[in-house]
């Protein structure tokens, strides 16, 4: 029997999980007794090119082939889903929206091969087609040999023994366009279950938003302007801080803050595919993203436990009729979601490649100078939030799954009303 599934995290096993150095790793095991006597054939692919369990993407393409494929295996049939459906977050996504962002021109219209019929996902895989419009190679034929500073040119080549120096090929932050359409599909399941994930630009620079009730932060405030900023004060002045280092031919970093609200007690598992674990691999494979905190973050060093800790209180509103009065804890206890609403921030560092000149070296090691010439975002948190969004969103639909297929009824019984339709 070929397993690919297995529900419980005590076993690191599954596909894309690290078992040996080499290129794939098959683990050969015969049960014991007759009854239960089954071969279990565990086959790891290393490229890593696929994420989830239940709720599984895997995408393909470079910035400047011919576009992108991604394939959605494990949605729940019966999903109203259309290209239209997609098209939100796309947009939110997409460069050229404003002047704050990369200036390339793509439309990112996705083209749904299967997976959906008349209107409804039918259970099957879901194949989305992506195609690249506005590609300008020739703008990367002077960074051939040279390795940008910051980005993935040399360790790419080190690892592959060449690289794709158009655009950064399969290192590109564009490969993020499928995870977003993948991302709106999971945000249409979560919703149908009164779970709803937000994101916001929190800090650009040394400019820091105020928002004191991340979980009453809602889609139109966040669209308000077109840094993602729901202070609107604050936003202004990170608008002028982008301007200020795109004129200076630099670029600068910042927080976005994601929370999920509505997500019931119980999602999670208690060892090695903790919530939180989750939450930060899906978000440290964003490019660019340097750190990830849930909740009171790095801020518990300096606490004592009895500040720390966030007392429970009767909640009658609350999924179980408990919650906790504050939640320095992030909505995660012990791996699995506690109820309260799930926070988490992370850290993005300012676009690598500027057009201000600077020192590296060529392929063969001679010292040398590069200036990028390209279309590039002088800060990629605006255009970051939907990506944030989206792998948060991935990662809560693929456990909800996990929660219902093995807690069943009891699964069941804490789910939150239908509320969106
Ligand atoms: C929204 C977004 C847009 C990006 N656009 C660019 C870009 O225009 N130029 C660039 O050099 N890096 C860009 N990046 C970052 C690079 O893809 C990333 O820094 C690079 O792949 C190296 O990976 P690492 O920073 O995760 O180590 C972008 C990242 C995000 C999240």
């Amino acid at each position: 029997m070929e397993t690919e599934h297995v529900q419980p995290d005590n076993i690191i096993h599954s596909r894309g999980a690290v078992l040996s150095g080499d290129c794939c790793f098959v683990g050969v095991s015969l049960a014991a007794t007759a009854a239960f006597s089954c071969l279990f054939v565990y086959i790891s692919i290393m490229p890593g090119n696929s994420f989830g369990q239940l709720f599984r993407i895997t995408t393909a393409g470079v910035s400047h082939g011919p576009g992108y494929l991604l394939i959605v295996d494990g949605c729940p049939p019966g999903i109203p889903l259309s290209e239209e459906d997609l098209l939100p977050d796309l947009r939110r996504r997409r460069p050229g929206q404003s002047q704050v962002v990369s200036q390339r021109k793509e439309e990112d219209l996705p083209e749904i091969w299967s997976g959906v019929f008349e209107g409804k996902t039918d259970g099957t895989s879901i194949g989305i087609l992506f195609r690249n419009r506005d590609a300008r190679s020739q703008d990367y034929n002077d960074i051939k040999d040279k390795y940008r500073p910051g980005h993935a040119d040399f360790t790419f080549d080190a690892k592959y023994g060449f690289r794709d120096y158009r655009g950064s090929g399969r290192s590109s932050a564009r490969e993020t366009i499928c995870r977003v359409a993948a991302g709106a599909i999971a945000k249409k399941i979560l919703a149908e279950h009164g779970i709803r994930v937000v994101g916001y630009v929190k800090q650009i620079g040394s400019i820091q938003a105020h928002i004191p009730e991340p979980a009453s932060v809602t889609l139109e405030q966040v669209e308000a302007n077109i840094v993602r900023c729901p202070d609107a004060s604050a936003a202004d002045r990170m608008i002028a801080l982008i301007d200020e280092v795109r004129r200076d031919q630099d670029s600068i970093g910042g927080v976005s803050e994601l929370v999920a609200t509505g997500v019931p007690p119980g999602l999670g598992e208690p060892v090695f595919d903790k919530l939180k674990a989750d939450l930060a691999k899906a978000l440290l494979s964003l490019p660019a993203v340097v750190g990830f905190e849930y909740g009171a973050g790095f801020g518990v060093a300096e606490a004592r436990g009895s500040q720390n800790n966030d007392l429970f209180v009767p909640k009658p509103e609350a999924v179980k009729g408990i919650g906790t009065l504050t939640n320095r804890h992030g909505g995660m206890l012990g791996g699995i979601s506690s109820g309260e609403p799930i926070v988490c921030r992370v850290a993005v560092k300012p676009t690598s490649s500027l057009s201000k000149p600077q020192k590296t070296v060529t392929r063969t090691g001679s010292p040398t100078e590069i200036a990028t010439k390209g279309r590039h975002d002088p800060c990629l948190l605006p255009r970051f939030v939907p990506m944030g969004e989206a792998m948060m969103a991935l990662v809560l639909v693929d456990h909800w799954l996990r929660w219902q297929a093995q807690c069943g009824s009891l699964a069941k019984s804490r789910t939150v009303p239908d509320i969106s339709r």
